[in-house]
């Protein structure tokens, strides 16, 4: 069994903080010094309930804990990351921390510590800015800066785990011994701290496991899907609702509008809003979102909120900016309609993960092959993969805290698996057709259409999570009719 972890002298200086790093304050008197010490309220929170998902992250926990025996496991959070100069990109703490801990704040670290037939965990926090220091108002983390930290004390309550200063974490894991594995690429100075005790072989499979333990979601990471879903319509509607100011400005406007919403009813988006109109549709990652937005041709927008808890909709759309799809425009949307119509099909329990792609995929050629851009049988087309000039991409991905979520799985437990309940999964076809595409007919030039839904498999199939967002096309036309008008 690991030894038990030690507090040890923290790394931080004890000095005085004497300045801000961005230097605003020059300089402070002793007089001021001293009397920012005091003259503070105790603001300490002594009512608090544990967050919703205490039990599931507990049982997520003891999961981890069965399959690691005697080992310490470690976690981090991760770090902000600076943008530029004093600023930093909003932080977003590692899946693997917030699934286990329900807890979202930088340089957090959860610890589990073997002990007896187990193990212990206890998460490691930034405590409450020292007042006595100065750190509360002159540090670039004091709480006056960034707001107000839960205490330990709080955090220990909140998150149903004993809460510990981290400040004193690198130290102690530096003097520990006994085996231990860490999840890297979050926290650099707790990977420095375990240099000479850890393998990448060894913490790799800390990764994959916990990646794997997220292909199946419980009740609540349920619940959160479909909140993140139901947030996604209401900004598919918002963007429905001001395409016309989108065509007087561009792109932005519709990613401006759908975080709006994300940002009102969610955490942020879940990845980079796709507003691509016309030709741009057929640019699967199109997220510069600065072109034209134009009457009579289509939009195509994969967008998704992702709620306070980090779980994300993928959903798309693809829209008739004026409301009506050309036939050409129709004759093959509903061609991927089709193909996603028997790609949904394919999901349920028992059937291998990569059905729904072949499904899809099989109508998608035989549309190519019926309209001559490709020469039959289908067999031939699907075998050596002709299609694939115009449908681009696979049919779907694991969706849940991560848009492409549990990516570090096993291919033998995602892409060669068999599906379960309480998996979630997009399906997703599509047809582009480039605009200098001279192998199809000039009015199929710059369209591209894909179809996005988010899939639970259940007991007895499935459940269309994003069901509630149009898909037919004449469905998609009465739609936008009813929303902007
Ligand atoms: N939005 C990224 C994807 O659909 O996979
Ligand atoms: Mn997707
Ligand atoms: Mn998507």
């Amino acid at each position: 069994m690991a030894e038990e972890l030690t507090p040890a002298t923290p790394d931080e200086s004890e000095e005085p903080i004497k300045q801000r790093k961005n230097g605003l304050y020059p300089g402070v008197s002793d007089e001021l010094a001293e009397n920012m010490k005091s003259g503070w309220a105790d603001t300490e929170l002594r009512d608090l309930e544990p967050i919703p998902q205490a039990a599931e992250t507990a049982a997520r926990r003891a999961a981890l804990s069965a399959r690691f025996p005697g080992e310490r496991l470690v976690i981090p959070a991760g770090n902000l990351k600076t943008r530029s100069n004093d600023t930093e990109y909003a932080f977003r703490a590692s899946v693997e921390y917030a699934y286990l801990t329900g807890n979202q704040t930088e340089d957090g670290v959860l610890v589990l510590e073997p002990e007896g037939e187990g193990h212990e965990a206890t998460i490691y926090l930034l405590r409450r800015s020292d007042r006595e220091n100065g750190e509360f108002w002159l540090d670039g983390q004091g709480e006056l800066w960034v707001g107000r930290r839960h205490s330990l004390t709080e955090a220990g309550t909140l998150y149903g785990i004993p809460a510990s200063d981290v400040r004193e974490l690198a130290g102690a894991l530096r003097e520990a011994t006994g085996p231990v594995r860490v999840v890297r690429g979050y926290d650099a100075g707790i990977e420095a701290a375990l240099t000479d005790k850890v393998t990448a072989e060894r913490d790799e499979e800390l990764r994959v496991f916990l990646s794997e333990a997220r292909l199946v979601k419980d009740e609540f990471e349920i619940g959160e899907l479909q909140k993140a879903v139901d947030s996604t319509v209401r900004g598919f509607e918002d963007v429905v609702k001001v395409l016309d100011k989108a065509e007087a400005t561009s792109e932005r406007y519709i990613e401006g509008t759908f975080f709006l919403r994300a940002r009102v009813e969610g955490n942020d988006v879940g990845y980079g809003t796709i507003a691509a109109a016309g030709p741009h549709a057929c640019t699967l990652h199109w997220v510069r979102n600065d072109g034209a937005v134009r009457s009579g041709e289509l939009l195509l927008l994969d967008a998704g909120v992702e709620t306070h808890t980090y779980y994300t909709a993928d959903v798309t759309r693809t829209l008739p900016i004026n409301g009506r799809f050309s036939e050409t425009q129709r004759k093959i949307y509903d061609a991927v309609y089709e193909a996603q119509e028997a790609g949904i099909a394919a999901v349920k329990p028992g059937a291998k993960y990569r059905d729904f792609h072949d499904a899809a995929q099989r109508v998608l050629a035989e549309r190519l092959v019926e309209w001559g851009l490709v020469e039959g049988p289908v067999e031939r087309v699907l075998e050596l993969g002709l299609q694939r000039r115009w449908t681009l991409h696979g049919t779907g991905h694991m969706l849940g805290m991560d848009v492409h979520d549990c990516a570090a799985a096993r291919v033998e437990a995602y892409v060669d698996g068999v599906l379960e309940p309480g998996m979630c999964l997009t399906v997703e076809p599509g047809l582009y057709f480039q605009a200098d595409d001279l192998t199809v007919p000039e009015e199929y030039r710059g369209i591209g259409v894909r179809i996005e839904d988010d899939i639970l498999v259940t007991e007895d199939g499935n459940r269309n999570l994003s069901a509630a967002l149009p898909r037919r096309s004449d469905e998609v036309e009465a739609w936008m009719a009813s929303v902007s008008s």
